[in-house]
C-alpha cells in the first residue's frame, strides 16, 4: 500500500474521532474485560514502562496507568492526533501524572529500541495494512525481556455486535465491505492468525485465549447511534449513502438483530483474541 493511500486510511479515523470521546466511557466498560485479560497475559505490575498503541481515547492505557503507579509510566499514542488528545484529556481529568501521549504510527513506531517493558494493542493490529512489520516494531521497542498483548476480534460469525453491520451494508452495495485485501475488523480473525504473527516476529512464550466481549443495547436505536458511528471506515461509508441505501441498510440490520432481541433489549455476543509473547532477555 501506498503513503497517501496509508494516510488516506489514517484520515478516515479522524472522522469518527468525536463519537469515540463521546462513547468513551461505554467504551471503557464494555472493553474491561478484555484490559483485564490483557494485563493478565503480560502480568502488568508496578514500575513498568508501558506504551499503548492505537489507543483511541485511550481505556486501556488509563488503566494501565493505574496498575502501574507514579514508579512506571505509559505511553498513550495513536496515530490520529483527535483521538490521542482525546486520550490526553481523559488521562489529565483522572489526575494521572505518569501518562504521556503521543501520535504514533504502529507500522513505524517513532520510539528507540528497547524503551518499554510492556507494549498493549487492543483492537488496532488488524486494521494495519502491515500487521507483520506493526508486530516486528513492537519487538524492537521492547527491553529484553519485555511483553507484550494484542487483542483483536475473533471471526464475525461469532461478533453479529458488529458482524450485522458489515452484512447488512455488503448486501446493499452488492460488493464485500471491507473489500477483499483491504485491513478490517475481522483481517485477524482467522485461527492462528495472532500467534503466527507474534513467532514470526520473534516473540517466545506466545499464548492466545478467547475473550467473551458481548454488548447489551437496551434498543436498536442505542445499537444504531453506537455501533456505525464508531466503525472507522464503515462511518464514512455510511455517510456517503444516499439516504435511501442507509435506510434499507437499517432495515435490514433490525431484522438481523432481532434474533437477539430480549425482554430489557438485546444482548448481542462478541469475541476477542487475546495474544500474547515476550522479547528473548539478553543472554
Ligand atoms: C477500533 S479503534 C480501537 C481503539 C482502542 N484501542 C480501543 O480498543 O478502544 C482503532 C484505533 O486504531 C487507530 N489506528 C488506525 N491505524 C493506526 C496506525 N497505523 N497506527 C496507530 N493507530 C492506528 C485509530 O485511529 C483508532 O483510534
Amino acid at each position: 500500500m501506498t503513503d497517501p493511500a496509508r494516510a488516506a486510511l489514517h484520515a478516515i479515523w479522524a472522522a469518527v474521532a468525536p463519537a469515540w470521546g463521546e462513547h468513551a466511557d461505554a467504551i471503557d466498560a464494555r472493553g474491561a474485560v478484555v484490559t483485564r485479560a490483557m494485563f493478565d497475559a503480560v502480568d502488568l505490575a508496578r514500575g513498568d514502562d508501558v506504551l499503548e498503541l492505537a489507543a483511541g481515547p485511550g481505556s486501556v492505557g488509563v488503566a494501565a496507568a493505574e496498575v502501574v503507579g507514579p514508579e512506571g509510566s505509559v505511553v498513550v499514542s495513536d496515530v490520529e492526533p483527535q483521538m490521542a488528545a482525546i486520550a490526553a484529556e481523559r488521562a489529565h481529568r483522572r489526575g494521572l501524572e505518569n501518562v504521556t501521549t503521543r501520535v504514533l504510527d504502529l507500522e513505524q513506531i517513532d520510539c528507540p529500541a528497547a524503551s518499554f517493558d510492556v507494549v498493549l494493542c487492543r483492537d488496532g493490529v488488524m486494521l494495519v495494512p502491515d500487521p507483520t512489520a506493526a508486530v516486528r516494531e513492537v519487538h524492537r521497542v521492547l527491553r529484553p525481556g519485555g511483553r507484550a498483548a494484542f487483542a483483536v476480534w475473533a471471526d464475525r460469525r461469532r461478533n453479529p455486535w458488529l458482524g450485522v453491520l458489515l452484512d447488512a451494508v455488503t448486501a446493499e452495495l452488492g460488493v464485500p465491505v471491507p473489500p477483499p485485501g483491504m485491513p478490517g475488523p475481522f483481517s485477524l480473525a482467522d485461527p492462528g492468525a495472532l500467534e503466527d504473527l507474534l513467532g514470526a516476529a520473534d516473540f517466545t512464550e506466545v499464548r492466545v485465549c478467547d475473550v467473551e466481549t458481548p454488548l447489551h443495547v437496551a434498543s436498536f436505536e442505542q445499537w444504531w447511534s453506537l455501533v456505525p458511528s464508531l466503525a472507522g471506515p464503515l462511518a464514512s461509508l455510511l455517510a456517503s449513502l444516499p439516504a435511501e441505501m442507509t435506510s434499507a441498510i437499517r432495515t435490514r440490520a433490525a431484522a438481523d438483530l432481532a434474533t437477539f432481541a430480549g425482554p430489557d433489549g438485546y444482548d448481542l455476543p462478541g469475541m476477542s483474541v487475546v495474544g500474547s509473547g515476550r522479547r528473548q532477555s539478553a543472554a
